[in-house]
């Protein structure tokens, strides 16, 4: 994973390079309204977007367990990989400023540069990765050739989303995505350029796979996991229910300012986001100068892992930590409460550089989805695990679930 990223962007990079990357991406995320309700219009969009793949069942068949029917208004589909396209749409816009509609056969190349760039970054993912220089000797055996395939492919749609080759297929604009494609990357790199001269570009374009990488996976996995949960927990799928009825009703669409007040969506978010981290062990990071903690000497160059799983799992502070129960997260008139072992994005200096959108966008998919569909387990289907497959993020094992329209 070094090797295609060259230590530039901002999750492998550190020292006075990584400071000026992570500065200048926030800067310019935020211009883009990233965790601003601004955001909403572009989500809503998006969610829009997937209720019609839910609605017609159209689940990509590109992904590894391809399957939905529709029997009257029951929708049976098999959750894996639903969400991608929703999240990786979003951040696509983020960074150029368009959109694609979800048939449109370049932005499937970019799902799958997406989520094989993932997979093969991963240690156990290629042997490339643990040996590296095997790419001298074997480059295809060692699966360097297939990892730089989709590592140049994404580049090289990141290098240039402007161009003439995808700018015909980008479909209809909304105004909100012709107001965003003032601010899009090709402007970025004008200023990039001033920053980091020697690298502005290349440097750009690996910080935009970062945000692909980084934002794409976790955002749709924990999604999963939130359906898994409210199928496998029907209580406290109707509590979610029954608060967006009183506070929201049937037509208005959730929005991110809504967090404040659909207090309980937010807790079972929590607890999803707690019980089942995706992130369990972060990225690993270099201590720079030697450093006195708790009385221990920690060397220059020390490889650190922080080790999230056991803060969200902790016995003594959380009591019974196996136990999903979304109330551990509400005082006694239903506030939402903040729990300072609650470190789902990462602690310190390199916490996550999407936290707010991340927050966001997992919010406004999972209550409008709500709003909208009960989920359930169909009939005589085993009950899922909630156990994930462990990987750079972990995942749920498929599982099939029951869509019913609420309205009918
Ligand atoms: C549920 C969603 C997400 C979770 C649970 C999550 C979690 C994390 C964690 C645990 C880290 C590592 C912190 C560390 O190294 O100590 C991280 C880093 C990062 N995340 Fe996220 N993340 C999510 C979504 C996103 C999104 C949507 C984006 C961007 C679009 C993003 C961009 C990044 C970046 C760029 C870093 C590296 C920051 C740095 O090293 O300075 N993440 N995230």
């Amino acid at each position: 994973m070094f090797l295609t990223r060259c230590f530039k962007g901002v999750v492998f990079s550190d020292g006075p390079f990584w400071v000026e990357q992570r500065r200048f991406a926030l800067r310019h995320l935020r211009d883009f309204g990233f965790g601003k309700t601004s955001m909403d219009n572009i989500m809503h969009e998006e969610v829009q977007e997937l209720f019609k793949v839910l609605e017609a069942s159209e689940i990509h068949p590109d992904g590894p367990v391809p399957f939905a029917f529709v029997i009257c208004n029951l929708l049976f589909t098999q959750i894996s990989r639903m969400f991608n396209q929703s999240i990786v749409n979003l951040l696509w816009t983020i960074v150029s400023g368009q959109r694609f509609s979800y048939d449109d056969e370049k932005f499937q190349e970019i799902l799958t540069y997406v989520y094989k760039s993932f997979r093969l970054d991963v240690p156990g993912g290629i042997l490339v990765n643990v040996f590296p220089f095997l790419r001298f000797i074997i480059p295809k055996w060692s699966g360097y050739e297939e990892a730089m395939e989709y590592v140049h492919g994404l580049q090289g749609m990141l290098r240039h989303p402007w161009s003439p080759k995808i700018a015909p297929r980008l479909g209809s604009q909304s105004s909100v995505t012709r107001a965003l494609n003032a601010t899009s990357l090709c402007r970025l790199i004008g200023e990039a350029e001033c920053l980091f001269p020697a690298v502005a570009e290349e440097g750009l374009i690996v910080l935009c796979m970062d945000l692909f990488i980084a934002g794409s996976d976790t955002v749709s996995n924990t999604l999963e996991f939130c359906l898994l949960y409210m199928v496998l927990y029907q209580e406290v799928q109707r509590k979610v229910q029954e608060e967006l009825d009183s506070v929201l009703g049937p037509e208005c669409m959730p929005s991110a300012g809504d967090r404040t007040r659909l207090t309980y969506s937010e807790a079972v978010l929590a607890e999803v986001t707690r019980i089942n981290n995706i992130v369990p062990i972060p990225p690993p990071h270099r201590c720079m100068k030697p450093t006195k903690l708790k009385g221990y000497i920690i060397p220059e160059d020390t490889i650190i892992f922080v080790n999230l799983w056991a803060l969200l799992h902790d016995k003594e502070h959380w009591g019974d930590p196996e136990v999903f129960r979304p109330e551990r997260f509400l005082d006694s008139e239903g506030k939402f409460v903040k729990d300072e072992w609650y470190n789902v994005f990462g602690l310190g200096k390199r916490t996550c550089l999407g936290e707010s959108l991340a927050r966001n966008a997992l919010f406004v998919f999972f209550t409008s989805m709500l709003q909208r569909f009960h989920f359930s387990l169909p009939e005589g289907e085993p009950t899922p695990p909630t156990k994930g497959r462990p990987g750079l993020t972990s995942t749920p094992e498929p599982f099939r679930i029951r869509i019913t329209r609420r309205s009918s």
